[in-house]
């Protein structure tokens, strides 16, 4: 199951066929991450601060991100859990994120092979396949 699942607490089979461009945009630097993983309104403002996204220039021209930012908009989180925005736009500062990682200890984020929480399918191998189900972690030595 994925996180709109898991987010509510129901089993729900169907993934959400991403939008191509959306995996073509931005999927280039890190993993697509699902929609479902934000509320839209932390998709808007990020999607309005590309020239300035965490360090990196991922501007993208008027009519991708416009259609990008809609599709985001439509497919974001609309569960109890992820409604809330957090801080920094980021799926890894939500309350859900942090509590789900919470036996994770900081040193294992900082592993050669990790670096970053945001770095989802380094300990969820299917995780480009929306699935982050915790029988198929596997966190790298
Ligand atoms: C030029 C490289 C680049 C491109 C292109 C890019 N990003 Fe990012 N993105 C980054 C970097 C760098 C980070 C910070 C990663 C980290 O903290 O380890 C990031 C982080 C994020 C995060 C927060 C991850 C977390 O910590 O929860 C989201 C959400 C995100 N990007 C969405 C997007 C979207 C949507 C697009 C397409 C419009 C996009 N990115 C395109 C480089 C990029
Ligand atoms: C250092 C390895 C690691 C990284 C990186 C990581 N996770 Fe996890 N993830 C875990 C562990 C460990 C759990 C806890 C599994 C459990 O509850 O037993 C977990 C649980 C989850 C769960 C709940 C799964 C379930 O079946 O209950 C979701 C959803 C999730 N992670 C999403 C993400 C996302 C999205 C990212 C990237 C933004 C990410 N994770 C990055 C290790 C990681």
């Amino acid at each position: 199951m994925g996180i709109a699942a898991w987010a509510d607490g129901e089993q729900q089979t169907r993934q959400v066929p991403l939008l191509p461009a959306y995996q073509q945009e931005c999927a280039a630097c890190h993993m697509a991450y699902p929609p479902a993983y934000l509320p839209a309104e932390s998709w808007r403002r990020l999607m309005h601060t590309l020239p300035t996204h965490f360090g990196s220039d991922a501007s993208l021209d008027t009519a991708t991100a416009a259609a990008v930012s809609d599709w985001l908009g439509s497919h974001a989180g609309t569960y109890k859990r992820v409604r809330e925005a957090p801080p920094e736009n980021r799926i890894t500062r939500t309350r859900w994120f942090i509590k789900k990682h919470d036996e994770v200890p900081a040193a294992t984020w900082a592993r050669p092979a990790i670096k970053s929480a945001a770095n989802c399918s380094a300990c969820h191998p299917q995780a480009e396949k929306g699935d982050f189900n915790e029988h198929r972690i596997r966190i790298p030595r």
